[in-house]
């Protein structure tokens, strides 16, 4: 029995009391209904995982626009409302607490997705090198996407805030703004994909402006204890890369540390990836720089996870894949119990298999 874990010990991030610090990271399942709207069986997925101390959904479009993968959810149409109210009520009632992953995918989207046709935006017209998914799960090249216009930017704003109030309509503890992995606001943080010559684009300062327009907005709208952020330092996934990111995101964390936010989540990558995108930090020098709860992910193991509270590197840990393949995973935790192997070809898409059938450790 390992039930003293560091990962066991209740934690307070914000507003939103958990029981533990095992919190399921956002995992893209693409198995939303008709109209992008919740259905009764991702219910039965995120109620089968409610023991996580915090769930952290699916990443979730704010509007159509930002959709880049098949069926996946959205927050922005009350049918959608709905049905997330069903997935809160059932996390709720099995005692777990669940925040949502605001989302916009930018380039990564493709016209098929786009109302009219349209071509993906992001903060300059750059495409993304190889292949990317299609409305109907076939792969197509990466379109250029178009450089949004000075005066799109306060309507994008905007919608984070309307996307955030319909989670906190939904039921949810809070909200994840997803600045990480290569989606929109990434893409305008990091000056591989950021070449805009405006108020958005160069400094710094200017390329952390839509984060913090949107950070400022969605705090004011539902509180900055109701709000965590995603980044990604060094994750070079959906093309991206950074001259220095170390210079630009011990910037992002000094700016953060200016919103009593209920946390700030560092994503990293490990040494299976191709490679950092930019010259290479040890993310553990961020912690020093965020006066608040922070929240670490990647490939974390049981002895991991707790190392990184124990050494003070973090105050949680995310767990991703392990959680796909264990719904029980605090509890194998608990009783040093061995973990499921996930099953990677039931990732994206699908029904049943591989999403709400995974057993249940039984000793
Ligand atoms: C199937 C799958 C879907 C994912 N979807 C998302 C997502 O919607 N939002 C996000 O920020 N990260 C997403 N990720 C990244 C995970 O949150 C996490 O960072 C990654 O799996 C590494 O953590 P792990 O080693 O604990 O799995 C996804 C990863 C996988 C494998």
């Amino acid at each position: 029995m390992s039930s003293n874990s560091a990962l066991l010990q209740p934690i307070t991030l914000g507003q939103i009391s958990l029981a533990n610090r095992m919190v399921m990271a956002p995992l893209t399942r693409c198995r939303a209904g008709e109209g992008n709207v919740p259905t009764d069986l991702m219910v039965e997925y995120y109620r089968q995982r409610a023991s996580a101390g915090l769930i952290i959904s699916e990443a979730t479009q704010i509007m159509p626009e930002g959709q880049g993968y098949p069926s996946t959810p959205g927050i922005h149409s009350a049918e959608q409302i709905a049905g997330w109210k069903k997935i809160t009520s059932a996390v709720h009632a099995a005692g777990g607490k669940m925040v949502l992953q605001l989302w916009h995918v930018g380039r990564v989207s493709h016209s098929s997705f786009q109302p009219g046709g349209k071509l993906p935006v992001a903060p300059s017209a750059i495409a993304i090198a190889g292949e990317g998914r299609t409305a109907d799960f076939s792969k197509a090249p990466y379109e250029t996407p178009r450089a949004l216009e000075l005066a799109e930017l306060p309507g994008i704003v905007a919608t984070y805030v309307q996307a955030a109030k319909n989670a906190i309509e939904a039921g949810f503890d809070g909200v994840e703004i997803h600045a990480a992995n290569g989606y929109l606001l990434d893409e305008f943080l990091r000056d591989g994909t950021n070449h805009r010559d405006d108020a958005y684009g160069g400094s710094l300062e200017n390329r952390f402006r839509l984060i913090r327009e949107v950070v400022e907005a969605v705090t004011a709208a539902v509180g900055a204890d109701r709000t965590g952020i995603r980044i990604s330092p060094l994750q070079p996934a959906n093309g991206m890369s950074d001259s220095n990111p170390w210079s630009t995101f011990s910037y992002v964390v000094k700016e953060l540390a200016a919103y009593p936010l209920a946390y700030l989540h560092v994503a990293g990558m490990g040494s299976d990836q191709p490679g950092a995108a930019g010259p290479h930090f040890d993310l553990n020098d961020l912690r020093p720089l965020w006066p608040g709860k922070l929240m670490v992910n990647y490939h974390y193991t049981q002895a991991s996870g707790e190392a990184a509270i124990a050494e003070g590197h973090a105050d949680a840990v995310a767990y991703g894949v392990p959680f796909i393949a264990n719904p029980d995973l605090v509890n194998r935790i608990r009783l040093d119990a061995p973990w499921n192997e996930a099953d990677a070809s039931t990732f994206y898409g699908g029904d049943s298999k591989g999403y709400t059938d995974y057993p249940i450790y039984s000793g």
